[in-house]
């Protein structure tokens, strides 16, 4: 009999086949037994009918407990009231393993507990839905950018400088040398993006980050693309495209995840580019029209962001920083000095920031200059100044964060469910 996954049963209607899976649910009605099992693609409804109370598989149904794992073969029909539309006729049942009291149950449970647990809790509807639309956010970047001609070339986890800052960095031993965990691809994108034009790196970044907030992972995944020649207003084009294009891919095509997770998606629905942009000094005079009380100079936190990006339907674009606030390689801003053309793209809802990035400096003095104010080893930063050197022009480039994009489409409150294992601050079990 031929394994089939749930998710292409339409193909197999009236057959008889396999399903490889675990126990959701169960329960029975007089001659009917209902098996509910799940193969990690979908949910499948199976029935047994016999007028006899002591058939054998009423028997094996009854020691089947939530999780048992199991072989159900039988044919298929479309039954218009079971999950899904389609329902099996069970005539054969193998069990592999009958499981223990599986720990997560419906009741409410703890966050910490379903933490300890999160090897389990994947299993659970949300979770899972959530996962899956990770996936295919995941596909939609990649098919985003290599649609456009970008060259994914990958650049290294293990690192011999900071890209962003030194006091988040993860140090650890590289032979009779120090090596740090990548904060960010950036610094080689540049010099990939000077060989191949357009350039994407994708995978894990790391931050020593000793903020306990709902949008920071310690391990997080973030894209990030970097172009040859283009401005700051090239690169905010470039993120406005991709988040409208990840949109409207999640809505066309996890439609069933987004409905188990109950998501409003009318404010998704509605994005289109170009987004609002704003000068950081704009923001700064509508927090203090909201109330609050920052000024000139100051980084926003948590609550500024949030506020900004609830002023608006649309997420925003935020331009022009202070110098003081950002990293060394930002280009100031022409005839202001003390501003950089840095660009961070807010989410909407009051997510807050998806997207850094921004224009590069380009010219060689000033880039030594920075690198000297900011008390960097310049010896590090050697092939870096390099790319300055031999054809130096213009570029820009962004960060877009896996989990923050995918908390803002899921509406999920905190970060640690928009990734399988997550590490936090204090916590790296399981
Ligand atoms: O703004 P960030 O720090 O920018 C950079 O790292 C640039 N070097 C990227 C570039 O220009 N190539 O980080 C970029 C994005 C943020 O907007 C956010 O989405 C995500 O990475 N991010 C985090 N996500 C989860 N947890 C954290 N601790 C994060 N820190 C940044
Ligand atoms: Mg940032």
């Amino acid at each position: 009999m031929e394994w089939v996954y749930i998710e292409d049963l339409k193909g197999h209607i009236d057959k008889d086949i396999e399903i490889r899976g675990w126990l959701y649910n169960k329960r029975s009605s007089g001659k009917i037994r209902f098996l509910l099992v799940r193969d990690g693609t979908g949910l499948l409804q199976g029935t047994i009918y016999s007028p006899d109370k002591d058939h054998p598989l009423f028997q094996t149904f009854d020691t089947l407990t939530h999780e048992s794992s199991l072989i159900l073969r039988g044919k298929v029909r479309e039954d218009k009231r079971a999950p899904g539309g389609l329902e099996m006729g069970i005539t054969e049942i193998e069990v592999l393993q009958v499981a223990e009291d599986f720990p997560i149950t419906p009741k409410e449970h703890g966050t910490s507990f379903l933490m300890d647990h999160r090897h389990l809790w994947l299993r659970s509807s949300k979770q899972h839905a959530v996962l899956e639309i990770r996936t295919e956010l995941i596909k939609a970047i990649r098919d985003f950018f290599d649609g456009r001609g970008f060259r994914n070339l990958d650049t290294p986890i293990l690192t011999p400088s900071a890209c962003e800052g030194t006091t988040t960095l993860f140090e650890t031993e590289y032979f009779d040398q120090k090596a740090y965990l990548s904060q960010s691809g950036q610094l080689y994108n540049e010099a990939t993006a000077m060989a191949f034009g357009k350039v994407y790196c994708f995978g894990p970044t790391f931050r020593a980050e000793k903020s306990k907030t709902r949008k920071h992972l310690i391990e997080f995944w973030m894209v990030e693309p970097e172009v040859a020649f283009a401005t700051l207003a090239d690169i905010k084009k470039l993120g406005e495209e991709l988040i409208v294009s990840i949109i409207s891919r999640v809505l066309e095509t996890k439609k069933e995840a987004l409905d188990a997770l109950e998501r409003d998606t009318t404010l998704l629905q509605g994005i289109k580019a170009p987004f609002p942009q704003i000068t950081y000094e704009d923001a700064i005079r509508l927090l203090n029209e909201k109330g609050n009380s920052i000024s000139f100079g100051d980084d926003f936190g948590s609550p500024e962001e949030a506020a900004i990006s609830e002023h608006f339907d649309s997420p925003v674009c935020v331009t022009h920083f202070p110098a003081v606030i950002k990293a060394f390689y930002m280009q100031p801003a022409e005839g202001r000095p003390d501003l950089v053309l840095g660009l961070d793209v807010l989410a909407s809802e009051g997510y807050g920031e998806i997207i850094g990035g921004g224009q590069r400096i380009h010219d060689l003095v000033l880039l030594e200059e920075k690198i000297k104010e900011h008390g960097l080893p310049r010896e590090a930063y050697e092939w870096y100044i390099d790319l300055r050197k031999y054809g130096s022009v213009p570029h820009s480039g962004f960060g877009m964060g896996v989990e923050r994009m995918l908390s803002w489409l899921c509406g999920i409150k905190h970060i640690r469910e928009t990734i399988p294992f997550p590490r936090l601050l204090y916590r790296i079990y399981p």
